[in-house]
């Protein structure tokens, strides 16, 4: 069974995305392919693009699509085994990810990390449960750990406009009042190590990414050195790891200006603050490819919930 749990589900990204980029052209070409099949998207957390995007490809394999917001109208959930449950969970996830799977035949999971625990949060517990239990595929839709339906989007869109055989990509830490989840910076670092590019991450002291994913990427403290000459400029908050979930700065000189961007392409995952992380002179500029990498979501969840149709 085919599930997308992660970057490392995609055996060849260069495929990968010249087929959500084949899709894009035709997103109803495999329309029979999702005949008779329902996919179920539990929201255990907000969204906007990957709700609506992740159903909109699912549209367009012919799918049939059920929606929760189980964080707010689902029962509480047990993920330990051999609990006593007299406290506040009211269901075990053993029950309700094989539950589920009786009415779906692909399940799509979106559960935040909580910022307070490391452990659990890399033990990613709802995805990696459901994935265990599930008797069906179940597709990351942004766990504690990774984004990487955002990521491969990001690599369509890169695709996209890139002029450079191998062009200079930056990383950039941005300030931000709450703190975030570090994982759309986790996948985009994956994403970058599966390809050929000139790839930086910069951020201030203490935001260092996880090293086991950061592994050998070049990382500069110097936002402005980091940004010399850049082509794309992916630019996101995170919360410090090392100092797990805490905001350590506000900094505003790390917002990114247009004079800061040059000629290089803007890119975020949004929802973005404006005049926080981003000034609205980028956002409104030619240079901004956000919209884009919104709208290659849906070409980006096509192509993993086909291949997952195909092979399953
Ligand atoms: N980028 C992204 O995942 O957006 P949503 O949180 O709105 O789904």
């Amino acid at each position: 069974m085919r599930h997308y749990l992660s970057l490392k589900d995609i055996d060849s990204l260069n495929d990968w995305v010249a087929e959500a980029r084949d899709l894009k052209k035709n997103p109803s070409s495999s329309k029979e392919l999702g005949r008779d099949k329902t996919i179920g998207l539990l929201f255990f957390n907000n969204s906007l693009r990957t709700r609506l995007s992740t159903q909109k490809a699912a549209m367009n394999l012919g799918m049939d699509v059920i929606v929760m917001n189980f964080g707010s109208e689902g029962w509480s959930l047990e993920y330990t085994d051999g609990t006593i449950m007299d406290q506040g969970a009211a269901e075990h996830v053993k029950e309700a990810a094989q539950v589920v799977s009786q009415y779906c035949d692909i399940i799509g999971i979106r559960a935040f990390s909580s910022l307070i625990n490391k452990e659990d949060d890399e033990a990613e517990l709802v995805l990696s449960n459901f994935a265990k239990y599930a008797s069906v595929p179940v597709v990351n839709m942004e766990s504690s750990v990774g984004h990487p339906l955002q990521a491969l989007a990001d690599a369509i869109t890169i695709s996209e406009h890139s002029m450079a055989q191998k062009p200079k990509v930056v990383l950039s830490w941005a300030p931000h009042p709450k703190a975030l989840p570090q994982a759309v910076a986790n996948s985009f670092v994956e994403m970058m190590q599966m390809q050929e590019a000139d790839f930086i991450i910069t951020h201030p002291e203490g935001y260092d990414l996880n090293p086991e994913i950061t592994k050998n990427c070049s990382i500069e403290h110097d936002q402005e050195k980091a940004l010399r000459n850049a082509d794309f400029v992916y630019v996101k908050n995170w919360s410090s790891y090392s100092s797990y979930g805490k905001v350590l700065t506000e900094n505003p000189e790390w917002m990114i200006t247009k004079e800061k961007l040059g000629n290089a392409k803007f890119m975020h995952c949004l929802p973005v603050r404006r005049n926080v992380v981003v000034e609205d002179a980028v956002l409104d500029s030619e240079h901004s490819l956000v919209i884009e990498q919104a709208n290659n979501r849906t070409f980006a969840a096509q192509v993993v919930l086909k291949k997952i149709l195909e092979e399953n």
